[in-house]
């Protein structure tokens, strides 16, 4: 057998792999990354095969202690990763039987790298799973209790990004926070998907030992093993999901992103964000550039695209495993590395957040916010609502010609437009008065913003230990 010929399926090979393809075909530059799931697999295997009768005792020990000096030789650095041996399984399984002999050869029996590659990517994710979700749930802590805290302070409320309504910056936040709940679920969905164990399904259709599944998915800390072979070592409709979740989690994170950027402008003059987020510019020595809001934003694009590849990838595949599923890794690496990194950027700026209330306040008062106030007012004292609509809509041009907010001008000013109003306008008409009105479930009072930041603190206590 020729020296370039990969050894475990060169049997039946007549000629070597071109160099080319060799290369082409081989994926240990990226898949080397489950390393850590593969040994894992691999002692839950062996510890099976033992088990069952397939392996002795002294086998089983011997490929264990062997997979284990081989996880410490990847750890320092120290080990040698081959192209011509294709893959991370491949190259595991040849350094185990160097260190061990024959007997590493035998740990590949009952299995196929079809079913050890997609039980890998299933513990790698469950891992990176975890990790996600603990970032989320410190991010979505601190919003809380930045909400909490700013539940009083005022800011105008925009739709189509004009002033619309006066809004307590506490209740902006727990908008971002609900977003970020329902991620936060779906995150948990995939998960239970996830933690499903495709191994034993061989190459396709099973093996013909008589392994115990339920054991090395117990041994794996999988809920159960998969139902169907061909199914689970050819789908992976899971790592779809995910990038699914992290593309919807992007889009949030750069809604909220557009907005701190646009905060932190003089032109809205909202908020600061502490320099330790921020960076200058090489030309102009008075800039401090939003780059981490404006980075999250930008790197939402390719979360997108590996939700777009993986689709892709998976489309009009035929059953069982193809090669078109090595494409799926990269990908999906960069998109956990990407919602990782997005993640903790976020939990560490939010709470550091510094709201410029003054100035908040300032432009709530500006564009006439509380004009529906008024109206409601009218509405209450009898008068329809579309009247009420023209009346306000009189008033508020008046103010544009004379430059008065509604709240500035005197009861006589304003009777010009109805006979009805009368001196207690002026509590509907203060920006106190517009949000503490908004006093009911899901409103913007101050009272309610604590309400629900007590409740969503309570939401997110019941979702951790969920997994
Ligand atoms: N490197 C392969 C992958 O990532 C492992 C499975 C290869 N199986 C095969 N029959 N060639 O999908």
């Amino acid at each position: 057998m020729s020296q370039a010929t990969n050894q475990s399926w060169g049997g039946r090979f007549s000629e070597p792999t071109d160099a080319f393809v060799a290369r082409f075909t081989a994926s240990v530059n990226f898949d080397q990354r489950l390393a850590r799931q593969d040994i894992q697999g691999s002692i839950a295997h062996a510890t099976m095969l033992a088990r069952v009768g397939v392996l002795t005792e002294d086998e089983r020990d011997a490929i264990i202690n062997g997979l284990t000096e081989i996880q410490g030789e990847i750890e320092r650095g120290e080990f040698q990763w081959s192209v011509p041996l294709e893959d991370v399984h491949m190259n595991i399984e040849a350094r185990l039987t160097d260190k061990i002999g024959i007997t590493g050869k035998k740990l590949h029996t009952g299995r196929s790298r079809n079913d050890q590659v997609a039980t890998d990517i299933r513990l790698f994710m469950r891992d990176e799973i975890d990790v996600i979700e603990a970032e989320l749930t410190r991010l979505r802590d601190g919003m809380i209790t930045l909400a909490e805290r700013e539940a009083d302070t005022i800011m105008p409320g925009f739709t189509h990004l004009q002033t619309a309504q006066p809004v307590t910056f506490g209740h902006h936040l727990l908008a971002w926070q609900e977003m970020l709940a329902r991620d936060h679920e779906r995150l948990l969905d995939c998960r239970k998907r996830v933690n499903v164990m495709p191994l034993g399904s061989a190459a396709l259709a099973g093996t013909t030992y008589p392994i115990d599944r339920h054991v090395t998915a117990e041994l794996l800390g999988f809920v159960r093993p998969s139902e169907n072979s061909l199914d689970a070592v050819s789908d992976r409709d899971f790592a779809i999901e995910f990038t699914s979740f992290a593309s919807i989690l992007l889009m949030h994170l750069s809604r909220m992103s557009e907005e701190l950027v646009l905060w932190t402008s003089a032109q809205f003059n909202f908020i600061d964000l502490p320099d330790r987020f921020c960076t200058g510019s090489s030309i102009m020595p008075q800039k401090k550039n939003p780059d981490v809001p404006e980075l999250v934003r930008g790197k939402t694009g390719r979360v997108y695209g590996h939700l777009m590849a993986l689709l892709t990838l998976m489309k009009s595949q035929p059953l069982a495993y193809n090669k078109d599923n090595q494409e799926d890794k990269e990908p999906l690496f960069d998109a956990v590395d990407t919602v990782r990194d997005c993640l903790k950027a976020f939990a560490d700026m939010v709470p550091a957040i510094e709201p410029k209330k003054d100035s908040m306040y300032e432009a709530a008062r500006r564009g006439f916010s509380t004009a529906t106030d008024l109206a409601d007012y009218l509405v209450r004292k009898g008068v329809a609502f579309r009247d009420a609509h023209e009346i306000v809509g009189l008033s508020v041009a008046y103010g544009l010609k004379s430059k008065k907010d509604l709240s500035e001008m005197t009861l006589e000013e304003l009777q010009q437009f109805s006979a009805i109003i009368e001196q207690d306008v002026f509590e509907v008409l203060t920006l106190e008065g517009s949000v503490a009105a908004r006093n009911h479930i899901g409103g913007t009072a101050p009272d309610q913003v604590r309400a629900a930041a007590s409740r969503a603190r309570d939401a997110l206590k019941a979702l951790q230990g969920a997994s």
